[in-house]
């Protein structure tokens, strides 16, 4: 498979602390990319690079074959390069459906309609929905609608950044799957950042491992899921609860539902 994104030795300083060094990773066409690491890693760093929301001191960002490394973000919208931001970042005053058309505002063709009644057809509850306000929806339904915005704009490729942060475990193995058929069912490269590694596997056909900002550990989904730095680096991953503690590290026989940063909907 050829490859869609490449990030090509890439390094990002926020004034003078490196927050990404030499990371070179792949997504391939048709690819769902898991990006692993603990707190303060790089993980959200790296994904902003991808949409031109943050720039590279070093190295180049290709897409589709092109040096995209000093487009501009809505460019890279236009090009197919979607994105589903921390936390949903849902509009919450606005109704379901203009949140929908919002994800379309690149569009400079006449389809965008068709493209609302193709994403009410793949998730049935945004169409329930669609007069709602956004912001009385649950959180599952909330991350449904972050993706129908990121379809909207008709990408190839879509980042995600925890798309399941504080959901409740049923939802997140929901979430899950949906992103698993977004990209089976509508063709669309994933490259999602996700602090569950045994769930991120579980749909994912390669991952990269970021630890202080460079790619620690790379391989197949298989591979990482019996790497013990994986394993290591994710258990040992300090926690922020609801409260806005921060647990001790230490925590290596939690279950992975444990380790989620909240557990409501
Ligand atoms: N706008 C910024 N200005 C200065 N430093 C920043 C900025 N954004 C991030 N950083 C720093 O860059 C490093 C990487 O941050 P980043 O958000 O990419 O990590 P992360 O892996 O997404 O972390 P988390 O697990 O908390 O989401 C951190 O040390 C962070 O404090
Ligand atoms: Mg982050």
């Amino acid at each position: 498979m050829s490859d869609l994104l490449v990030l090509d030795d890439v390094s990002v300083d926020y004034g003078p602390s490196p927050a990404l060094v030499d990371v070179t990773l792949r997504v391939a066409e048709g690819g769902i990319v898991s990006l692993l690491g603990g707190n303060a890693s790089g993980k959200s760093t790296t994904m902003k690079t991808v949409l031109g929301l943050v720039r590279p001191v070093r190295g180049r960002v290709l897409y589709d074959g092109q040096d995209i490394t000093r487009w501009s973000t809505p460019r890279r919208i236009a090009a197919g390069i979607a994105s589903v931001p921390e936390a949903r970042r849902v509009f919450g005053d606005m109704t379901v459906e203009d949140n929908l058309l919002a994800g379309a505002y690149v569009r400079r063709d006449r389809f965008v309609r068709r493209t609302l009644d193709e994403i009410y057809d793949f998730f049935p509850r945004l169409a329930e929905r669609r007069g709602q306000r956004a912001g009385t929806m649950s959180g599952g339904e909330q991350q449904m609608l972050a993706f129908g915005r990121a379809l909207m704009s008709r990408p190839r490729l879509i980042c995600m950044d925890e798309p399941t942060m504080g959901l409740a475990p049923v939802v997140v193995e929901r979430v899950l799957e949906r992103i698993s058929t977004i990209n089976s069912e509508l063709g669309v490269s994933v490259f999602m950042v996700e602090q569950n590694a045994e769930l991120a596997l579980s749909i994912a056909d390669r991952g990269y491992v970021l630890r202080t900002g460079s790619i620690a550990v790379e391989g197949t989904a298989a591979e990482l899921l019996t790497n013990p730095s994986v394993r290591e680096a994710y258990l040992g991953r300090t926690v922020t609860t609801d409260a806005g503690e921060v647990e001790p590290e230490g925590i290596a026989d939690a279950a992975p539902d444990d380790r989620a940063k909240g557990s409501h909907e």
